[in-house]
Parts: C-alpha cells; sequence; structure tokens
C-alpha cells in the first residue's frame, strides 16, 4: 500500500525553507484578477507565495510586474491599491513610475555619480488566463500557458467562458495546518460523504462517478449532478457538472454546476504549521444575487468542514510517534501524484 510523504515534513521548517526555495520561487502564483488595474495608471499589491509583488498599468497601458521592495533599503514601495502616476516609498520617499524607473531620491545629488538608471524597481513576470492575474519571481519562468497545461481547455468544453465572468468578492482566511495537508484535502473527495454531507447531496463522490484524472501537473475531479439527490441548490444552468482543479504546487479552482461560476486562489505557506488561503469568486453576469448567495451559503459549510479536518490532521501529524500514513488507491491517486511532485521536487 502505497505510504503518504513522512510527517515530519509536515512540521519541519528546514522542508519549508527547500520547499519555498525549490517550489514556490518558480511557481506561476494566482495573484488576483485584472479588474483591480482598471485602468493606465493603477496598480496593486499581492504576494508571489511570500514575495510582497505590485503590479502596475502605466500610462503606456502595458501590464508589469515588480518586487514590491524598495531599492534602497528594502521596505515596500507600494500599499494597497489605486490610481497614481508614480509610488512614493513611505520610508524615505524614493519615488518610482509606474513602469518601475526611479524618478526621484531625495539628497541623491550629494552623492557622486548616483545610478538612478540602475535602481528602478526589479521586474518580474505577470499574465493572464482570462481576468485571472498570475505572477512569477522567478528569474527565466516557463510561460503562463504552459504552467496551465490543459485547464483553460477544460473549463471552456464545460461551457464556461472566463472572459465574461464578473469579480464578486475574495474569501480570505488563515488556517492551523502545513500547506500540503490543505492541498491534500483539496485532492481527494474519498471524505465527502463522511465530512460534507451537503456537498454530497449535490455531487455522485462515489469511486464509480466521481472522475480523478492528471495531466502533467495538473489534478482534475469532475463530479457528475446526483439526479434527485436531495440537495436544496438550484443547479439548472449553463453548467452540467463541477470542476474542481489542482494546479500543482499550490492552486485550487471550484467550479459548480449550475450558472456560471468560479473561484480561485493559491493555498500558501506561512510556517510550517500555518497556511493562507484565499479565493477569488466570480460569476457570469447575468447571476442573480439569490443564486450567488446560495452557493456562497453551500461554499462556506464547505470550507468551514474543511477546517476542521486539516486543522484536525495537522495536530494529530505534529504530535509526533507516527511516521507516515496511507494512500487509498485511486481514491486518493491525486495526493499519490502532489506527493511524487513535491518530492521530486524537493530532491
Ligand atoms: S527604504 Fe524606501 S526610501 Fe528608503
Ligand atoms: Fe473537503
Amino acid at each position: 500500500m502505497e505510504k503518504t510523504l513522512p510527517y515530519t515534513w509536515y512540521t519541519d521548517p528546514e522542508i519549508l525553507r527547500r520547499e519555498q526555495d525549490r517550489i514556490f520561487r518558480s511557481a506561476w502564483q494566482y495573484a488576483g484578477h485584472l479588474g483591480e488595474l482598471p485602468a493606465p495608471g493603477t496598480y496593486m499589491t499581492t504576494r508571489a507565495g511570500r514575495t510582497p509583488v505590485v503590479v502596475t498599468r502605466a500610462r503606456d497601458g502595458e501590464l508589469r510586474a515588480f518586487l514590491n521592495v524598495c531599492r534602497h533599503r528594502g521596505h515596500p514601495v507600494a500599499q494597497g491599491s489605486g490610481k497614481r502616476e508614480t509610488i512614493q516609498c513611505p520610508y524615505h520617499a524614493w519615488t518610482y513610475g509606474l513602469d518601475g524607473s526611479l524618478r526621484s531620491a531625495p539628497r541623491s545629488d550629494e552623492i557622486a555619480g548616483f545610478p538612478q538608471e540602475e535602481l528602478g524597481l526589479c521586474r518580474v513576470a505577470a499574465d493572464t488566463w482570462g481576468p485571472f492575474l498570475f505572477v512569477n519571481v522567478a528569474r527565466d519562468p516557463e510561460p503562463l500557458a504552459d504552467a496551465l497545461g490543459s485547464m483553460p481547455a477544460q473549463v471552456a468544453e464545460l461551457g464556461l467562458d472566463v472572459d465574461e465572468l464578473v469579480f464578486h468578492s475574495r474569501w480570505e482566511t488563515e488556517l492551523e495546518a502545513n500547506w500540503k495537508i490543505v492541498c491534500e484535502n483539496f485532492l481527494e473527495c474519498y471524505h465527502c460523504q463522511v465530512a460534507h454531507p451537503q456537498l454530497a447531496e449535490m455531487l455522485d463522490t462515489s469511486a464509480d462517478a466521481y472522475a480523478l484524472s492528471t495531466d502533467g501537473r495538473l489534478s482534475s475531479q469532475r463530479g457528475p449532478t446526483r439526479r434527485g439527490g436531495g440537495t436544496t441548490m438550484h443547479l439548472d444552468g449553463e453548467l452540467p457538472r463541477s470542476q474542481f482543479h489542482f494546479l500543482w504546487p499550490n492552486l485550487g479552482v471550484n467550479i459548480f454546476p449550475g450558472k456560471p461560476n468560479i473561484s480561485i486562489g493559491p493555498m500558501v505557506p506561512v510556517s510550517p504549521d500555518r497556511t493562507y488561503r484565499f479565493l477569488d469568486y466570480f460569476f457570469g453576469p447575468s447571476v442573480d444575487q439569490a443564486w450567488i448567495d446560495e452557493l456562497m451559503a453551500f461554499d462556506d459549510q464547505v470550507g468551514r468542514e474543511d477546517r476542521d479536518l486539516v486543522e484536525g490532521v495537522h495536530r494529530g501529524i505534529a504530535g509526533g510517534g507516527v511516521e507516515h500514513g496511507y494512500l487509498m488507491g485511486r481514491s486518493e491517486q491525486l495526493i499519490g501524484h502532489f506527493q511524487e511532485l513535491t518530492r521530486a521536487a524537493l530532491g
């Protein structure tokens, strides 16, 4: 029987340091949505993993991303989001254009040969899929389209046009669990029947009906809607079934059956025993508020159930004494895939 990763990997700060170095430093990270940069002269701050990033749309309309780190002595230059011509660091007022160039630094005329041209913000990669904005702080990252693999095609095939979607809201939380426990919980529905009664009424989560597949770094789950399953959700609409995608290392994408909807967001390690998570919810432009409220309430309930599960697992694992767990064959094959990729990356 297949074993899980060693449980020490979920608590060891040295493992997390290696994960930051070898996994997160080169991975595309979902950072927000284009609605936050509606016009030339706007900026927004975000993070790629734990690296602070500022994304701008300068006068020329081009989308650019930079490390949100002042070249003087490292304070973040930008806070929040907004519309303005320049960004001024709050520490000593070095001022940058939205194109990243250093425009002025107080008393720089006192420094002979002050290398102003070399002291622009450090550029990093930014790219989009529909309204979804991704950043990557690696020196020479692969194209975003390569990283996303077949996910955009699978989503389109379901009948969801991501370009039409309208941002609704962001949900944020911190969980007292290692990031891998949070990802692994996302990657199986073996627990759905037991722990998510409402979800199990909506979707057929039985081993035969609930389809699991992998394609490169992408893991996908497709749950057919349960006919007459007793769900109180109104599932009539364009989308005949659910799709839950996971893009290694840490991106979750949820689509429920019914009207056009998607939620997308990363699971970010904060410390070995803490994970930051956010989900951006989007809906089709004509989806009514009542349906949105229904889905948000449903997903909130599932989220609370999952919180108890992953925090419970972390407490169990962190206690020491047990070395590893076991994976249940095909029902947990996506966890096996996740652990293989993680193990390979850590070397
Ligand atoms: S750290 Fe930004 S101006 Fe000094
Ligand atoms: Fe769950």
